[in-house]
């Protein structure tokens, strides 16, 4: 156990453009994985019947689907996904404080008969640069995303929001902005033998944990192994190990 104390739990991102292959994926995983991610291609493709599917499976589901909107649109859709029984829901905290506060306050009205879902901000996209940040913000200087990235999570705190998105590079500066309870859900997780892809700012799982991440987002590292049950093990494995 490192010091952090952090649990960490593996999400596979069930990146498929159809149910059917998702569905097969999550048969061949088995118990190996407990906790899948939908985001929105395979969502625009299967719709409500993709969580309905997985949670009679018994697996629990971070509905991926960044709700971004003025906050009666974002309030309605969060209480959707609470009533399709969603785990995990995402909103951007560039929505802002008013938004972000009424998608927590819609998770925790629709869901007082049963769980509520961790409602968490994405921070800025990891596949944003400093130069397209810049941009964004009409900033003539370089504004680099570590900077801004831990200004948008204790927004997103000060929202109510219970964790951020964001990647494995901005662990330390969120905890120092937002404490050890806020919960920090990682994608760009690469194990040490695995191709990059166009993944640019990665960490192997091992590292991740130890930097105090609580969940990791793993898809092709997984989705493409010969053995996926198998690999999605080795992952867990390896955070075990590191926790
Ligand atoms: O295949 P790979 O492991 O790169 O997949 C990572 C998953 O995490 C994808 O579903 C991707 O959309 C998602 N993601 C990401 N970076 C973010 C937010 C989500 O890679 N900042």
């Amino acid at each position: 156990m490192n010091s952090n104390r952090h649990r960490s739990e593996l999400i596979v991102a069930l990146d498929f453009e159809s149910l059917k292959p998702a569905l097969d994926f999550v048969g061949t995983a088995g118990d190996s994985v407990t906790w899948y991610k939908i985001g929105s291609q395979l969502f625009c493709s299967a719709g409500p019947a993709a969580v309905a599917e997985l949670k009679a499976r018994g697996k629990k589901v971070f509905l991926d689907l960044k709700f971004h909107d003025i906050p009666n649109t974002v309030a309605g859709a969060v209480a959707e996904a609470v009533k399709m029984g969603a785990d995990m829901v995402n909103v951007h905290a560039s929505g802002g404080r008013e938004m972000m506060k009424a998608a927590v306050k819609s998770a925790n009205e629709r869901s007082k008969l049963g769980a509520r879902p961790l409602v968490i901000a994405v921070t800025v996209l990891t596949s944003m640069d400093e130069l397209a940040l810049s941009d964004v913000l009409n900033r003539k200087d370089a504004y680099a995303p570590s900077s801004h990235v831990p200004h948008l999570a204790k927004l997103a705190k000060d929202s109510g929001m219970d964790g951020v998105v964001a990647s494995a590079h901005e662990i330390d500066f969120i905890r120092k902005a937002c404490g050890e309870d806020f919960v920090l859900v990682i994608p760009g997780i690469r194990p040490a033998d695995s191709s990059t892809d166009d993944q640019k700012r990665i960490m192997t799982p091992g590292e991740a944990v130890r930097k105090g991440a609580n969940f990791l987002v793993v898809g092709r590292p997984v989705l493409k192994a010969k053995n996926p049950a198998e690999a999605a093990l080795a992952i867990k494995t390896e955070m075990e190990k590191n926790m």
